[in-house]
């Protein structure tokens, strides 16, 4: 089930009088080399659900450096719901997984660092297709 590989990582998080400082790196807390970065804000205050969407190959970790999000994590058989609310905790989501993204927080802020550049083709918007993508 690729729902079993998907997973919270606790951020090595430095903390003094200063604040904190949280990191990622390309060692052995990162899955896999970063290709690329974006984030995700200015989402509309209300009903607002992003994502709809699985990845064929891509796999990727969101932070909420702000904020929180609902996010909905489906393999085509089970499902689980994750609180996205900490700059200190990743979620990591493997190829082959329909995700949705909800219940947004006033001015939340979703870093989102991932595997591939951007690739349209990657991309399965349509959850039957889904659905049969995996049945193959
Ligand atoms: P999408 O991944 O569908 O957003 P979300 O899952 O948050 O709802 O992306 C929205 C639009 O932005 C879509 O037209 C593709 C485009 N886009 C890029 O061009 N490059 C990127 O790196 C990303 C993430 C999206």
């Amino acid at each position: 089930m690729n729902l079993n590989k998907c997973k919270t990582i606790s951020i090595p998080t430095i903390k003094d009088n200063r604040g904190y400082i949280s990191f990622l790196q390309n060692s052995n807390a990162l899955p896999f080399i970063i290709r690329r970065v974006y984030y995700i804000y200015g989402v509309p205050h209300g009903n607002c659900t992003r994502g709809a969407h699985a990845h064929k190959k891509l796999n990727q970790i969101m932070i909420a450096l702000m904020g929180a999000v609902k996010v909905s994590l489906d393999d085509g058989t089970q499902s689980k719901e994750y609180l996205l609310n900490s700059p200190q905790t990743g979620l990591f989501i493997s190829e082959m997984i329909w995700r949705d993204l909800y219940d947004f927080s006033d001015n939340t802020v979703i870093l989102v660092l991932t595997n591939m550049i951007y690739k349209e083709s990657d991309y399965i918007r349509n959850y039957e297709q889904f659905q049969d993508i995996l049945k193959k």
